[in-house]
């Protein structure tokens, strides 16, 4: 079974995936760290992430160990890899490797839960479960702020904010595989919900969509063939 979660920057799409790979066997890819590392590499080569080639060429080079890295998960790795995002060449070189996973997710994976912004509109457009969760900006500041802070950083909402905003536009209004809702997606606004019940919901959705799939593809779902 394949699982596709979209939405913005902060909205606990990680969190979420990660908990669902946990409790159904999945395998997770968290996409953005594909665009971090690319973003990464550019800014380590010290050119401008928004220069085609400059991230055309980072991208076709990637070293997969580079996702390993924490460096990823740095604020400037966030912007650069929302920058090397929008070039159409850098999304055609990650485009087969996420799609590989999602086909033949490594062993003993019965499925794979993929996160990232164009999951379930272009990477797995026949994903058996897609989720699109967002908050409001100023809730996703306020955790990004805390999650800051609680590194040891000297986080300032304002900013965070500005930041989450910038890079909500430049994701959403970019042409090539723009961040969108898919049209079969599960909408979770988790602005006012807390962890446990967005993965209450998503698991909900989940078993929901496995025992339908036990029905009418009985192979997909993991399940036994009903006699
Ligand atoms: O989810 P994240 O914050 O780690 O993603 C970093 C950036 O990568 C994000 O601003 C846009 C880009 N991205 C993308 O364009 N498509 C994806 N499937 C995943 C991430």
């Amino acid at each position: 079974m394949i699982v596709a979660i979209d939405g913005p920057a902060g909205a606990g799409k990680g969190t979420l995936a990660r908990r669902l790979a946990r409790e159904f066997n999945l395998a997770y890819l968290d996409t953005g760290a594909l665009y971090r590392a690319v973003g990464v590499r550019v800014l380590e080569m010290g050119a401008d992430p928004a220069d085609p080639a400059s991230a055309a060429h980072a991208a076709r080079t990637l070293d997969p160990s580079s996702l390993e890295s924490a460096r990823l998960r740095d604020e400037d790795a966030g912007d650069a890899a929302s920058k090397v995002a929008a070039v159409p060449e850098v999304r055609a070189a990650l485009l087969e490797f996420q799609r590989g996973f999602a086909k033949a997710p490594p062993s003993p994976c019965t499925g794979a839960v993929l996160d990232g912004r164009d999951i379930g509109t272009v990477v797995c457009p026949h994903a058996d479960l897609k989720l699109y969760v967002t908050a409001s900006a100023e809730e996703r500041a306020r955790r990004r702020t805390l999650e800051l802070q609680e590194k040891g950083f000297d986080a300032i909402q304002e900013r965070v904010l500005a930041d989450i905003i910038a890079r909500d536009e430049r994701d959403r209004d970019r042409t090539a595989a723009p961040l969108a809702e898919a049209r079969d997606a599960f909408v979770l606004d988790t602005t006012e919900m807390d962890a446990d019940t967005v993965f209450g919901l998503a698991a909900a959705l989940f078993r929901s969509r496995a025992d339908q799939l036990a029905e009418t593809e009985p192979e997909k779902s993991g399940k036994p063939d009903r006699p």
